[in-house]
């Protein structure tokens, strides 16, 4: 099979990492990349010696490509993807899906109209740790579950690796918005549909400014609550702490910073599991190609997508 040709819309701190990602990637030719930022695109194409846009039409109007990866900010999600679908390319989409249900519900009958394959760049399905955490509530390791517990730490927000104009904004950044939608959406996964959603914000009194902390609680099907803990400006000089916690009749299971997960059964240690880290956006990234080829692949399109926004507007309001 040839290589997928792909483009990126977005080059920002995220974007511009998966450059290199996509760039060294065996199965995909990345073609071109497209960012507002003129000196940007231009640093970008003449480093990986591809085409370079400021303007997202023209590039898909003048490049060949199968898929487009847009890494944009959440605000920008719906018009470009739009655009994306409408000119007939696989996109892979960054979450959150848009910057509004009615912006995601739009996105998501435009993508089910066109044959392309769609899908949201949730990577922590794609973690060895995930996958792990999931096998052991798979198994019964934990019995019965009894709750779902978020907690959602961060000494400073916005984090120091994502230092942008939108990020600290109440209009399309906050850590509900940013962070709490990866865990909606593993939460989803795991244990199924969730409802009753109850939210309440501590709300700076600055109304540009996002939430500083968040007290939540919502249900799944069978009733099982689950509560979310965040809270932003606190002491530590960690870049943030994140955890979710299923606790059931016969034991326990975390999944923690992203990097490790840990189990116990009840009256016993609470111990860490130790997992081999693996290459997930490379994995993403082979599950993309294969959905392409029409084989069977592990993706997170866009109804999961808009499941998640369907959560997250009810938990920002
Ligand atoms: N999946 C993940 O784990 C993960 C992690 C971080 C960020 N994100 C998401 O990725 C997206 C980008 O986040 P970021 O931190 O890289 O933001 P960023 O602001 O650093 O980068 C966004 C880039 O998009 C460019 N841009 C803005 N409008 C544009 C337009 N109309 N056309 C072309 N380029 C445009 C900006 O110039 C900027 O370079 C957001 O949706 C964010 O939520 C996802």
């Amino acid at each position: 099979m040839s290589k997928k040709k792909v483009a990126i819309i977005g080059i920002g701190a995220l974007g511009e990492g998966m450059v290199k990602v996509f760039f060294d990637h065996p199965l995909v030719e990345l073609v071109a990349v497209c960012d507002t930022n003129k000196e940007k695109v231009e640093q970008c194409a003449a480093l990986y010696n591809i085409k370079g846009f400021t303007n997202h039409t023209e590039l898909l109007e003048k490049v060949d490509i199968d898929m487009v990866y847009v890494a944009v900010p959440p605000k920008w999600h719906h018009d470009i993807a739009v655009d994306v679908i409408r000119a007939g390319k696989h996109i892979l989409c960054e979450k959150p899906l848009a910057n509004s249900l009615a912006e995601a519900e739009n996105i998501l009958r435009i993508a089910k109209e066109q044959n392309i394959v769609h899908a949201m760049n949730f990577p922590l399905n794609y973690l060895h740790n995930t996958l792990k955490f999931e096998e052991l509530w798979l198994e019964g390791y934990i019995g019965k579950l009894r709750k779902v517990e978020l907690t959602m730490q961060f000494p400073k927000w916005p984090r120091a690796w994502q230092q942008n104009s939108w990020i600290n904004t109440r209009e399309q950044g906050g850590f509900v918005f940013e962070v709490a939608g990866h865990f909606v959406q593993l939460i989803q996964r795991f244990f199924g549909h969730i409802s009753n959603v109850e939210s309440e914000l501590e709300l700076p009194n600055d109304p540009t400014l996002p939430e500083m902390g968040i007290t939540a609680k919502m249900r799944l099907a069978n009733g099982v609550p689950i509560t979310f803990n965040g809270i932003s400006g606190i002491a530590g000089m960690e870049e943030q702490h994140l955890s979710l916690t299923a606790y059931g009749t016969e034991g326990t299971l975390s999944l923690i910073d992203l990097k490790k997960v840990k189990a116990g059964k009840i009256g016993e240690e609470f111990q860490e599991i130790k997992v081999e880290n693996n290459h997930f956006w490379n994995e993403l990234i082979n599950q993309f190609v294969d959905a392409i080829d029409g084989k069977t692949s592990e993706l997170y399109d866009f109804q999961v997508g808009y499941d998640v926004q369907v959560v997250l507007e009810e938990l920002r309001k």
